[in-house]
């Protein structure tokens, strides 16, 4: 059958292969995974399954619940002490990712992408044409409004996409950067499409939302990782009405809507009391950056829930490799950037397992 050239641009080998390989291993040493070790709150699965026994079968509207949107939009005046113009629930925060680029982005218009990314960004840009513009972080992968200027350059660009905190960096952009980059971004008329699915991790500071500092930003938000429910397909998108508007319209065309018995077991997640998980996550970063500490160059992760450290010997995708005979699987940072000199370690495991891995990257270091 033929297939469509768009198709050409859009490879998926880089993670294919990671996960491949990781099947051939026996007793494995798993650090490879994005999503968190723990599960859902009980009173999440409960209201998921009552809402299947009670006959949420059927759509819900196409932007979502209206219970469920007053509950992000709570969510975000309190914690987060924004209150944008209109709230959408997406498939996920990817869902969102794909109808915002569609939304927004025409053939030929730049983004600005900071490298290393959440790979998804790179592939959407080819999906729909626009020119993803990568704006190198290394070593510190700061992402600072002098560096976004200079990726701008003369010709400026559409968009930029932050994803704060960072996956696979664990940078995470204060207050100060983020009024910096919103104040450089109204300057050069550039939208920002902020990428917020790990805003409960963070570690030294709170989380700061990229709407706070522009109003006019694209909020992508979730509950996979913070909740422990990333096979739900629940997240949101916040941002101005005009840019809402579109995204539910193309939303109706496509996922139609979120499922709607899942839309329902998030109703109480903000009320959930998710901090001994976040401290528990606090200490997995702590341990991993103490046990590498001395053996290996990386930046110590300020939120999200991964550290990527340089590879010994320079090329990620062979240390990965090399690891693969320590039954550790880690992923090449080529997967994530257009450099292969790192590699992705995860740290959303449980704390045996993460000594395991310490050790075994202690002797391959
Ligand atoms: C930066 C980033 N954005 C979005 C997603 C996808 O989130 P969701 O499960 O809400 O679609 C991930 C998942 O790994 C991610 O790392």
């Amino acid at each position: 059958m033929r297939i469509a050239d768009r198709m050409r641009g859009i490879d998926a080998s880089g993670i294919r292969k990671a996960f491949e390989l990781a099947r051939r291993v026996e007793d494995p040493i798993d650090l490879s995974i994005g999503q968190p070790d723990y599960g859902p709150p009980d009173e999440l699965v409960e209201d998921a399954a009552a809402a299947l026994r009670s006959g949420f079968h059927r759509y819900s509207l196409t932007h979502g619940f209206d219970e469920l949107r007053a509950e992000v939009r709570r969510h975000l005046r309190e914690r987060k002490g924004i209150e944008p113009e209109e709230v959408m629930i997406t498939s996920g925060v990817a869902g969102g990712i794909l109808l915002s680029f569609l939304a927004l982005l025409n053939p030929g218009d730049r983004v600005v992408i900071p490298d290393p990314y959440f790979v998804i960004y790179k592939h959407m840009c080819r999906l729909v044409g626009a020119e993803a513009v990568f704006l190198d972080t290394y070593p510190d992968f700061r992402i600072t409004a002098e560096r976004l200027d200079r990726a701008f350059g003369r010709r400026g660009a559409r968009a930029v996409v932050l994803n704060n905190p960072s996956n696979p960096t664990g940078n995470l952009i204060g207050g100060d950067g983020l009024r910096e980059i919103a104040d450089l971004c109204g300057r050069r008329d550039a939208l920002i499409i902020s990428d917020e699915v790990y805003d409960f991790f963070a570690y030294d500071a709170s989380h700061e939302s990229t709407a706070r500092h522009a109003a006019d930003a694209l909020v992508l938000g979730g509950h996979s990782k913070t909740f422990g429910i990333p096979g739900w397909r629940v997240g949101y998108a916040a941002g101005p009405a005009a840019v809402i508007r579109e995204m539910v319209k193309l939303q109706q065309y496509s996922f139609v809507c979120a499922p709607s018995p899942l839309q329902r077991g998030v109703l109480r997640a903000y009320a959930v009391d998710m901090g001994g998980r976040l401290a528990a996550y606090r200490r997995k970063r702590d341990l991993v950056c103490a046990g590498l500490e001395g053996k290996y160059s990386f930046v110590r992760p300020g939120g999200a829930f991964y550290l990527f450290p340089e590879a010994p010997g320079g090329s990620g995708a062979a240390f990965v490799e090399r690891a693969l005979g320590r039954r550790l699987i880690l992923v090449p940072g080529a997967v994530f950037s257009e450099r292969d000199t790192h590699f992705r370690l995860s740290f959303a495991a449980p704390d045996e397992v993460l000594r395991r891995g310490i050790e075994a990257l202690r002797e391959l270091a």
